[in-house]
């Protein structure tokens, strides 16, 4: 522990932000941003209310100061935010993990300039190699293709790349063998997702998520695989080796097996509100404390006295009486 730990009630320190940049995407997924939600009367955030790169990057070092030593980039899709390099050239300036989640779209345009920037590494959301099956997912009929070859333009580029995808019964479970071998194949870190029930909008119900034990049960029957420890506290993936000695891959089972007991990290939404957990209904207005021109003292401080209060645990309350709760959506609030 440092002497800069910041602790929330349960004792749980902050080390990561996860920074969303846009509630903006290309993509309509059927389990984020469903179309009939978010066809053209919804209301996204102009582009005054979001935190300029200048905010976010004075902001990410305070959280820096306080103990966090992992920045993750996401949205909404954080590649359509223009000259996003800027902010990633910014953030490396902290030198702490710096990585990014996209949905893969725009990487082959992007991939290079992130990579100069200096971003460490990259997440490629990726639920389906069958081409009708992803067009039908991401519902705006994009080809897998093109996110594959995004994949590929991120390595060349140099960047790491870890892969996820979400399982949602009776729509993809087919994929988690045929994933799970091409990305072994091509040296990349494949993680599961269970489907979560986060929002409103998508309907969620507990029928439809796929267990992590199922997912590493298929996986055993087709490759043989065993357990890794975890590599540090927090770690949010559950890994696995596949016993013939090609590679790892991951499972993320926030519905079966919840980990709010080692959860470490904030959610700076794209207009600056300060969220301690996925499922919490209100964040600390971080912006107006900025545009009211408060110092990096008071600053650092608002965050503070909001992690110290910091009582969440929703995975591990989940029950039929939370399903009704109000809840934040994904796109607003970042993976
Ligand atoms: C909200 S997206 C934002 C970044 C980027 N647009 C992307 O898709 O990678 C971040 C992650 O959340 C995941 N996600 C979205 N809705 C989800 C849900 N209901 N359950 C589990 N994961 C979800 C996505 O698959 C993605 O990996
Ligand atoms: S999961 Fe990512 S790509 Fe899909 S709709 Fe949500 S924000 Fe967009």
């Amino acid at each position: 522990m440092s002497d800069v730990d910041v602790l929330d009630t349960f004792g749980r320190p902050l080390r990561d932000l996860r920074i969303s940049v846009t509630d903006r995407c290309n993509f309509r997924c059927v389990y984020c941003m469903p179309k009939e939600i978010y066809g053209r009367d919804h209301r996204f955030l102009e582009r005054r209310e979001l935190l300029t790169f200048e905010e976010i990057a004075r902001v990410a070092r305070i959280f820096v100061a306080n103990g966090v030593s992992k920045l993750r980039i996401t949205g909404g899709e954080p590649l359509v935010r223009r000259d996003l390099e800027r902010l990633i050239a910014q953030l490396a300036e902290l030198n702490v993990d710096l990585t990014l989640t996209t949905n893969g779209s725009l990487l082959r345009q992007k991939a290079q300039t992130l990579a100069d920037a200096g971003l460490s590494r990259v997440t490629v959301s990726l639920d389906s190699l069958d081409d009708a099956q992803f067009r039908a997912m991401n519902d705006v009929d994009f080809p897998v293709a093109k996110v594959l070859d995004g994949i590929a333009a991120a390595h060349e580029a140099g960047l790491p790349v870890k892969v996820n995808a979400v399982v949602k019964r009776g729509t993809n479970e087919d994929q988690i063998v045929p994933m799970a071998a091409r990305f072994r194949e091509l040296g990349h870190t494949l993680r599961f997702i269970e489907y979560m029930d986060v929002g409103h909008t998508n309907g969620w119900r507990l029928d439809d998520v796929v267990p992590a034990a199922e997912i590493v049960g298929a996986l055993d029957r087709a490759f043989g695989v065993e357990p890794v420890d975890a590599a540090y506290r927090g770690e949010v993936a559950k890994r696995y080796r596949y016993r013939d000695g090609t590679g790892e891959f991951g499972v993320i089972s926030s519905v079966t097996q919840p980990f709010c007991g080692d959860c470490t990290r904030a959610r700076l939404s794209a207009e600056g509100r300060l969220f301690t957990c996925l499922f919490a209904v209100r964040g600390n207005d971080l912006r107006a404390v900025i545009r009211k021109g408060a110092t990096d003292e008071e600053l650092a401080a608002a965050i503070a006295d909001q992690w110290h209060l910091r009582k969440d645990r929703y995975s591990e309350l989940r029950s039929r009486e939370t399903a009704d709760l109000e809840r934040i959506e994904m796109s607003y609030i970042g993976g």
